[in-house]
């Protein structure tokens, strides 16, 4: 079949993404078999506005330039730079409608996906707490709401009780245990939404992703040079992002894993990203964010562990799952993190303290 043909024959199907590759695979007697490749741009289901989460990219990455060269170091493999498009926007297009950008590459440097010791997790923490340091005086009114009430916990249980009340895929039943959990923390969790309405809590610039392999790390030195992945950027708390990067990093054990014996909050991980987090930011965040980082590592542990239970209920409409129960064993792991966090606030809070005045 030659080039034209075999795409015009490809358009007729929905596929996600644009096409990348092709091959014939020439095992087969009577049918032309076919490999395809395709690359996925933006995700534009999750973001309806491709070029509102540029637009927030762009700023971002200009302001940590000038930070970043103010304290007289070379932006070049230090931070993104969106790479405009001939006619000078931040995106292009392909004939799918799929948006694409381009950033510069940092070079020499690499990410880790699991983190093997807490000094490496100390690097990360220092990471992303320079970033929320070097942003700190960013005009927060300039972003946009990428996805509108993303750490809304009160909205979220608010949604989670529809769900429950709703209950289309008759799950309520095998979760009751879980729903008895999240309920019993209604108020308490939403300790974080109620301090920013109170304005006690103020709004910062927010990675929304702070995992150790979105920090790009010397090849050589070992040093972080640059935080990537930047699509979630939005207005937000400072404790979404230290706390997520706890509940994500600091686990013992996998976001999934079903023995929850396993699973535990590991205090040498946490004492490391909390003095590589604070060293950058103790004196540029308010008392009111240093008073309450635990508290983000309880709030958005127990915001995930719900979110993946309102997908349960609502038939794994949102997250990818792999068993049928995918979603429930991702809560249920989620909420014993929480449990031994709860176990252990106090010994947290003292550590986290410690640290605080250590740096201020
Ligand atoms: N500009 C860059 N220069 C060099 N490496 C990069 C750059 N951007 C991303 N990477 C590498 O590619 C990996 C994936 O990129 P990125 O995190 O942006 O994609 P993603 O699809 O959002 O990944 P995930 O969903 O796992 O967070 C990063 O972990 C990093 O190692
Ligand atoms: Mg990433």
């Amino acid at each position: 079949m030659n080039d034209t043909l075999l795409r015009s024959v490809l358009a007729g199907f929905a596929f996600p993404g644009a096409l990348a590759e092709c091959a014939e695979i020439k095992t087969g007697h009577i049918n032309r078999t076919y490999r395809l490749t395709f690359r996925e741009g933006i995700n534009t289901f999750a973001f309806h506005k491709p070029e509102e989460v540029m637009e927030n990219v762009a700023l971002v990455t200009e302001h940590l330039r000038r930070a970043v060269e103010a304290r007289g170091l070379d932006a070049q493999n230090r931070v993104l730079r969106v790479i405009p498009s001939r006619e000078g926007r931040p995106l292009v297009y392909d004939a799918d409608g799929g948006a694409w950008r381009a950033y510069n590459f940092i070079a020499h440097a690499h990410s880790v996906d699991a983190v093997e010791s807490p000094e490496q997790f100390g690097i990360v923490g220092r990471a992303f707490g320079d970033f929320q340091s070097m942003l700190s005086d960013f005009p927060i009114e300039k972003l946009h709401d990428t996805i509108p009430y993303f750490h809304d916990t009160v909205r979220r249980m608010d949604n989670f009780e529809a769900s429950v009340a709703k209950d289309v895929a008759h799950r309520a039943e095998c979760a009751a245990a879980e729903i008895a959990f999240v309920r019993a923390r209604r108020d308490a969790m939403g300790a974080i939404v109620r301090m920013i309405d109170a304005g006690e809590l103020p709004l910062r610039v927010t990675h929304n992703d702070t995992k150790c392999n979105n920090v790009m790390v010397d090849d050589v030195t070992g040093e972080a040079l640059c935080v990537v992945d930047l699509d979630t950027v939005m207005a937000g708390s400072a404790l979404y992002d230290f706390g997520d990067a706890i509940r994500f990093g600091a686990s013992t054990a996998a976001e999934d894993e079903r023995d929850l014996s396993k699973v535990r909050l590991d205090m040498d991980l946490f004492t490391a990203f909390t003095e590589g987090f604070v060293s950058r930011t103790a004196r540029g965040l308010v008392g009111a964010e240093l008073d309450n980082l635990v508290l983000g590592a309880l709030v958005m542990t127990f915001e995930v562990g719900l979110r993946f239970l309102t997908d349960y209920l609502d038939g794994d409409v949102y997250f990818r799952i792999e068993s049928p129960d995918h979603n429930l064993a991702r809560a249920k792991c989620q909420f014993k993190l929480l449990s031994d966090m709860e176990a252990h606030r106090a010994e947290m809070e003292a550590v986290a303290r410690r640290l605080v005045n250590k740096f201020l």
